[in-house]
This record gives C-alpha cells, structure tokens and sequence, in this order.
C-alpha cells in the first residue's frame, strides 16, 4: 500500500494543468471544426482534435496510475462532505475524460480512418469501419464533452469558493511552488 503524502507533488501538478491546458483547446476545436460527411477524411482540423484527444488518453491513463501509487491526503480541515465530494468528482473526472477519449477513437476507428498521433506514430482502428458496435458507442462522444464540462464547472466553482469564500489552503494545494 503507497503512502499517503499530504501535498500534490510536482509531477502530480504538471499532470493536472497540462491535461486542463489541452482540453481548454481539445472541447472547442471538438465544436468548432467542420461538421464530417459521409466518406469523408479527416481534414487538419479533425487530424489536430484526433492527436491532442489521443494525447489526453496517454496522459490521463498514465496520471490515473500515478494517483494510484501516490495518494494525496484530502486537505485535512475539510468537513466530510466536502471531502467526500471533492473526492467523487475527481474520481468522475479520471472516469469521464477517460470515456470521452475512447468514445472517439471508437467513433473514429467506425470511420475507417487511419489514425495517428500527430502523423508521426500509426495508432490501430478499435473497431471495423462501418460497425454498428462502433455507431452506437462512438455516438456517445457527442454527449460525453457535455458531461465533462458539467464537472469542470462544478469543480472550478469548488476551487473559486475556496479560494475567495473560506479562503483555505485548497487552491494552493494545486499550485506551482512558485505561485503558492
Ligand atoms: C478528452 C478528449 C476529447 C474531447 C474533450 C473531445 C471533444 C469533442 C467535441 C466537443 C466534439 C464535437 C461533438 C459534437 O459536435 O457534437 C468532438 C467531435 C469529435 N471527436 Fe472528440 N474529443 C476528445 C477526444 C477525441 C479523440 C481521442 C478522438 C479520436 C481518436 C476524437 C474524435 C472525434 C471525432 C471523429 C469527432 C466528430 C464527431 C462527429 O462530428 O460526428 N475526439 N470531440
Ligand atoms: C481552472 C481550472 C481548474 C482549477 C482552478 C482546478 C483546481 C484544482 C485544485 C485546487 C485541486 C486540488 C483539490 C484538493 O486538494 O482536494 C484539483 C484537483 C484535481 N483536478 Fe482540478 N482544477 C481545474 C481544472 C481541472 C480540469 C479541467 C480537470 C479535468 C481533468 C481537473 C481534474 C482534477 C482532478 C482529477 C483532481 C484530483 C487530483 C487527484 O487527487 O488525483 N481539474 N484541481
């Protein structure tokens, strides 16, 4: 059983405001681009959402296991519905970035699309062009960005109460040394 630390280390830090830098870009690239045709290929746009999505998939899957074999103490003067909230949508966010990143690629990989990370390393379709399996699932992908910005949302606002209303430690929890 990993140790409890009872701050956010440096790696842990670098994981969480990467992954916020890239989905600030990922979810409007995802609305803005243009909408797909029928037996179309992904034009630049799509091609850049495809990779900083994949991207977010590594990171977020190698972040998860960090967060396994580092656990952080909740703040220790939270009441215990905050702490068990807080650590419920966390958990929700791992969850949903998760899903949200494979719904693509499935919906992708149902395109018959050849997939790349940033047209440098070849990635395998998940499912077979033109799947029903892939339709269904990959459909997902346009509901689950929703969900995810619902979360953000909630967090962001549990992080401003925090910093503006109790004025506590949380916020500075989850910053750079230089800034706390
Ligand atoms: C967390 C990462 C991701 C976010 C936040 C995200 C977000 C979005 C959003 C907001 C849309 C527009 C949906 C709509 O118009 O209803 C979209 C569309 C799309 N995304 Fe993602 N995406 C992510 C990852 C991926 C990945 C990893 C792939 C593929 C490997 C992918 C492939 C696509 C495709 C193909 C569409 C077009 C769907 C359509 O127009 O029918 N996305 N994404
Ligand atoms: C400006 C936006 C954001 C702010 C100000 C913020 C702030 C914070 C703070 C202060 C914590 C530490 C909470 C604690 O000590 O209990 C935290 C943790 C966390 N944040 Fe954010 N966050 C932001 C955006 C995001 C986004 C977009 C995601 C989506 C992936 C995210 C995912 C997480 C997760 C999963 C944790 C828990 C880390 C862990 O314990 O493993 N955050 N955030």
């Amino acid at each position: 059983m990993a140790v409890e630390q009872l701050h956010y280390g440096t790696v842990a830090k670098l994981f969480h405001w990467v992954i916020v830098a890239l989905l600030t870009v990922q979810l409007p690239l995802g609305w803005l681009m243009p909408d797909i045709h029928r037996d179309m290929q992904p034009g630049q746009a799509m091609s850049l959402h495809i990779s900083i999505g994949l991207t977010v998939l590594i990171l977020i899957v190698v972040r998860f296991g960090w967060r396994l074999t580092h656990p952080v103490a909740p703040e220790s003067n939270l009441p215990g519905w905050q702490r068990i909230s807080s650590e419920l949508v966390h958990w929700l966010l791992y969850l949903v970035v998760f899903l949200t990143t494979m719904t693509g690629w499935i919906f992708a990989s149902m395109r018959g699309w050849s997939l790349s990370l940033f047209g440098i390393i070849p990635l395998p379709g998940l499912v077979g062009q033109g799947s029903q399996f892939g339709r269904a699932v990959g459909g997902y992908h346009h509901s689950l960005p929703w969900v995810l910005v619902g979360l953000i949302a909630l967090h962001v606002a549990a992080a401003l109460v925090h910093l503006f209303y109790y004025r506590d430690g949380v916020m500075r929890r989850m910053l750079p040394q230089v800034l706390r």
